[in-house]
């Protein structure tokens, strides 16, 4: 296990001291924290169809956007493709106070794509800084997080340094972190009335994965802790390497989501979850917004089911069809998932329903997860707050109407169920 695991950039300890190395060696043995046995790895290391990817800094122009990926790097380096699970998201910078409570939960690679135009380049970069530099949980911001930046051709910020030279900027750890309390109105993004391209940062991040399993989510969803070396032993016991009993449909994991009240901290294990939903401290996820986005088959059964062991199994099945076609479940899949739609943006709304589309004509299967989950940001969402209709929405629904619709039946097929 650990000639495998530890050098390949699995379960490395974050300091290069060889001392420290073989006491977190032998306590990983013992506590079997993040890391997987030896027969785990060469499980995945075979059935996984995937090549690992080398890991270098790069720029690009893609559209009409400047994209730097792994503008800033992980300290983890290369990674095995088939042995790890990457989180993957967008964010603007006001976004970034919650990386540190997600990596606590997730301790596993995080790829982050930052829309970060004209002057909000500056405090985007000082915030990362920030967040390396400054705050008490930067050791696992910086063994874990890649940041790619991108930004309009139209709309490029005044300097960008190369990634070294922002490296070597000094944060200002006196101040207050760069990315709260900070007025929306007076982002470069609102001045200017740009809209939020949502999906061309999902695609950034997913795309710069070094992982064949992606968690793609949004920033504020922190997932149960442990949830990467459960979900690989899952795999390897159950998924994989079994001749003869490959499903014939793709086949993802879709983890149920939660939000809890802002005086409640966030829970760990399903046993604290339920309690919280016994008293009302916990609610399933924008019940009061839009149930039928987020409930999925079985909601009321899997609360329902006690905890009977902390290995992951699946619960039920789902499929993105008939009753559950406005569904929009977060699951762990792979790189090879239909992409997102770039066209669309997050004011356009219906910014998931191409891929949903997608994945439902192809018959992907969602195998909901038991005994983990994800839990917004501590706060229940009213609904109210967020009625506001964008005038970008009519434009969005006629984009998919006229023309995404007929591309998507060329491009996949239809299917009976299946709408878009
Ligand atoms: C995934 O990668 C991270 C970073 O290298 C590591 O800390 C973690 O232990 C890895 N997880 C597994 C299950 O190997
Ligand atoms: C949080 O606030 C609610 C009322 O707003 C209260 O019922 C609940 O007990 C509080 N929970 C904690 C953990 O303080
Ligand atoms: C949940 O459990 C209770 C008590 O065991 C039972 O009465 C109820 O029917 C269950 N509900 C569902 C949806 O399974």
């Amino acid at each position: 296990m650990l000639k495998l695991s530890f050098w390949k950039g699995n379960c490395r300890p974050l300091k290069n001291n060889m001392n420290f190395l073989i006491v977190i060696a032998i306590l990983s043995l013992f506590l079997n924290v993040n890391c997987l046995d030896e027969a785990t790895l060469l499980k995945l290391r075979k059935f996984v169809n995937c090549e690992d990817k080398g890991y270098k800094s790069s720029k690009g122009i893609y559209r009409d956007y400047w994209v730097l990926e792994n503008y800033i790097m992980a300290g983890h380096g290369p990674l095995l493709c088939s042995a790890n699970v990457t989180y993957t998201s967008h964010a603007d910078y006001t976004y970034l106070d919650n990386v540190v409570p997600l990596l606590e939960r997730w301790r596993s690679p995080l790829s982050l794509a930052i829309y970060a135009p004209g002057a909000d380049f500056g405090p985007t970069l000082e915030s990362i800084l920030y967040l390396l530099q400054c705050h008490p949980g930067r050791h696992l911001v910086r063994e874990l997080t890649s940041f790619h930046l991108y930004f309009n051709v139209e709309h490029l910020p005044q300097v960008v340094l190369s990634p070294r030279m922002a490296l070597s900027k000094r944060a200002n750890c006196h101040a207050p972190p760069p990315y709260v309390n900070v007025a929306k109105s007076n982002m470069y993004r609102s001045r200017t009335k740009l809209d939020y391209p949502v999906n061309l940062g999902r695609n950034i991040a997913r795309r710069a994965s070094l992982t064949h399993f992606v968690l793609a989510s949004d920033i504020e969803l922190y997932p149960s802790p442990r949830l990467v070396p459960a979900y690989l032993s899952f795999l390897s016991r159950h998924v994989i390497g079994r001749p003869g009993q490959q499903p014939t449909s793709p086949v993802v994991h879709a983890l149920r989501i939660f939000e809890v009240m802002s005086n409640v901290s966030v829970p760990s294990t399903k046993t604290e979850l339920q309690k919280l939903l016994k008293t009302g401290e916990a609610l399933p996820f924008h019940m009061q917004i839009c149930a039928v986005c987020h409930r999925g088959p079985k909601l009321e059964e899997w609360i329902n089911a006690t905890e009977a062991s902390a290995d992951l199994n699946v619960f039920n099945v789902g499929h993105r069809s008939d009753s559950d076609n406005m569904w929009e479940p977060i699951f762990i899949g792979t790189v090879e998932d239909p992409p997102y739609d770039e066209r669309l943006s997050w004011e356009g709304q219906r910014d998931k329903m191409t891929q949903a589309y997608a994945m439902c004509v192809l018959d992907y299967e969602f195998h909901i997860l038991d005994n983990c989950f994800l839990v917004h940001k501590p706060g229940i969402k009213q609904p109210g707050k967020s009625k506001s209709i964008f005038p970008q929405t009519r434009r969005t629904n006629g984009l998919i109407n006229k023309r995404i619709s007929r591309e998507l039946r060329i491009m996949y097929g239809s299917r009976a169920g299946c709408v878009i």
